[in-house]
């Protein structure tokens, strides 16, 4: 939620700051501004809407700086509009600030501003956190990094700040809880963003900077401290990224680029784990902990939106497998009510951006009750990938469109290949099952190849159901969360209001729905639900309801039924959803297209939630 840029060195400011906006603003786009500082003066300018427009209402002004901030917004308090949005300036018009997160007491410390005399431009918590700040360094008579830290340790919330001042004219001051800050080292310049696609033009070392750690930053010196006024020495890490990741690359939206890529996000997820001859999978954060996670009385696994819909494939997959038990929770519930963690639970987390709030919360908490914590995260070097005690990454890349796609399905790779590990090493698969599933994972990339040459087929279908007002997702078995999944695509990026079902329990309700102006989307693959499934689709068949069908090539009785059909390869069962999600997220991606939705950045949405 929300992006964050800054840089200081020789170089102008604000062009490095406007491509790092236009590369973050998946992560908000209600509203953008820049701050700069030049000559011993601030300027800040702020526009409502997304980065092009206050790039176009900047056009002829004199933007010259080597010093400044930028942010584009994802609303929490205070609508979106030119007065909310960020940097905001301190009373006094010395300081200004970015923020990322959500200041949870801010009311009473805003009454308490007021009382002394101050006043307020925006709704912002931000303005509150800026003016408490100037407030304690005023009254301190101390320099700002120290006003900092001692506002910092009266705040509760999560935060990534930025601060100029313009009696300083070469430092930002930075810091972070709960919203990530990477800072990209050169010769003679800094580079501050939320993630490294903004610096990875410009270096390839950099600094994450942890929770409760504050930055000063200036072009030929960066200095870590925490919250006491201790130094920490900086751990340079070298970014694993290039620049074509963050490119559309030909495609007309990310998102395209990113539903295409899935044969070789995938592949790189099985490369170097799965091996077909020696008939193994190597997975360093499953192998050095195997006996306590072959153990573990219990897994519990913790995630959100389409990350949590992974969890739930993994839940059916793992119990089959491996025989241990599985609870999936949704973070935001788990964090805040009172669940039993023991010491023998195993907490897998899933994430794609490895920030998200809520998940990260709930982490914590886990931890503290003594869980082993093994995360399944996409970006590198995350806060979740960080607090975790082992993990696998995702390698599905680079992910900028904000409705997931390569991402899950590089989730469900490494879950399965997580559930055969476990299970081949606790006996509770045979010898020849665990290889046929090695055999049909490996040749998942063809099959999600072989489904993208299909697309056009799917737009038609797409076309011909854009103006339905209601869609309704079925599926059985492994293939019951695909259809949840596909119900969030579809009302995430078309705008198209859509539930999801396990196909039998649609009698106890949504069945009412069912007319002729309803398209029901059946994911009813081949496996040992079909016969069920497709007594499914003859109930919405009698009540009139439009059948758009995803099975497999070869099944006949289906297509008799449906008034749509999308075949796709036949797969094993456990292995189907990684399969049976790429028609879904076509059909999503171009009912939206044909809606005008601009897809890699609907409404209300930000690609990484790190408010709760
Ligand atoms: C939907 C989507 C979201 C995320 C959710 C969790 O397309 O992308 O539902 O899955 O916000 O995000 P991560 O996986 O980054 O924790």
């Amino acid at each position: 939620m929300c992006g964050i840029v800054g840089y200081t060195g020789p170089r102008e400011a604000y062009p490095i700051i406007l491509k790092g906006l236009k590369r973050l603003e998946y992560r908000g786009y209600d509203s953008s501004g820049v701050a700069l500082l030049h000559d011993g003066k601030l300027d800040v300018y702020k526009k409502k809407g997304k980065v092009a427009e206050l790039e176009e209402s900047l056009t002829g002004k004199n933007l010259h700086a080597n010093i400044g901030i930028g942010h584009t917004r994802w609303a929490t308090h205070g609508e979106p509009s030119d007065r909310n949005s960020h940097p905001h300036t301190s009373a006094s018009g010395r300081l200004s600030i970015i923020h990322n997160g959500i200041i949870e007491n801010y009311a009473p410390l805003k009454k308490e501003l007021i009382s002394k005399g101050y006043s307020f431009t925006s709704d912002t918590d931000t303005e509150v956190l800026l003016n408490f700040i100037e407030d304690i360094q005023i009254n301190n008579d101390c320099s700002l990094e120290e006003a900092v830290r001692i506002a910092l340790k009266r705040i509760t919330g999560a935060y990534c700040i930025l601060l100029l001042d313009e009696q300083d004219p070469e430092t930002i001051i930075a810091a972070r809880k709960g919203s990530p800050l990477v800072i990209g080292i050169g010769k003679g310049e800094h580079f501050l963003a939320s993630d490294a696609s903004p610096i990875i033009e410009y270096t390839k070392e950099v600094v994450y900077v942890n929770d409760y750690e504050l930055a000063i930053v200036r072009p030929n010196e960066l200095i870590l401290k925490n919250l006491g006024n201790e130094k920490i020495t900086p751990f340079i890490t070298k970014l694993d990224m290039e620049m074509a990741a963050i490119e559309k690359g030909g495609y007309d939206h990310f998102m395209l680029k990113e539903i295409y890529e899935q044969p070789s996000t995938i592949q790189d997820c099985l490369r170097g784990r799965l091996n077909i001859e020696s008939g193994t999978i190597t997975m360093a954060g499953i192998d050095d902990h195997i006996e306590q996670i072959k153990n573990a009385d219990r897994i519990m696994i913790v995630a959100c939106g389409t990350s949590w819909h992974a969890g739930l494939v993994a839940e059916y997959i793992i119990e089959e497998l491996c025989r241990i038990p599985v609870e999936v929770e949704y973070a935001s519930e788990f964090r805040y009510r009172n669940p039993i963690v023991n010491k023998g639970d195993v907490i897998i987390a899933i994430s794609q951006s490895g920030e998200t709030a809520d998940t990260l919360v709930a982490l914590e908490k886990a931890k503290e009750n003594g869980a082993f914590i093994f995360g399944v995260v996409n970006a590198v070097g995350s806060s979740i990938a960080r607090i975790s005690h082992a993990g696998a990454y995702t390698h599905a890349g680079h992910e900028i469109g904000v409705a997931s796609t390569k991402a899950f399905t590089g989730q469900l790779a490494v879950l399965m290949m997580m559930a055969l590990r476990i299970a081949i090493q606790k006996g509770t698969i045979t010898k020849e099952r665990y290889q046929q599933l090695l055999v049909e994972l490996a040749d998942v990339p063809e099959k999600v190849d072989a489904i993208l040459k299909n697309a056009a087929h799917i737009k038609s279908i797409a076309l011909k159901y854009k103006d339905a007002r209601d869609f309704l997702f079925l599926g059985r078995g492994y293939n019951f969360p695909i259809a949840l999944e596909g119900a969030l695509k579809l009302k995430e990026i078309s705008y198209i209001h859509a539930e999801g079902y396990p196909a039998a329990e649609m009698k106890h309700g949504p069945i009412a729905l069912v007319d002729e102006n309803l398209p029901v989307v059946f994911i009813a693959t081949k496996d040992s639900y079909h016969e069920k499934i497709v007594s499914n689709m003859q109930e919405i068949k009698a009540r009139k309801g439009k059948i758009i069908s995803i099975i497999t090539e070869g099944d006949e009785i289906s297509p008799t039924l449906s008034d749509d059909v999308i075949f796709i390869p036949p797969a094993d069962e456990l292995i189907a959803p990684i399969i049976s999600v790429i028609p879904l997220q076509l059909l999503s991606y171009f009912t939206g297209i044909a809606k005008g939705v601009d897809v890699d950045k609907p409404r209300n949405l930000a690609k990484s939630v790190t408010v709760e």
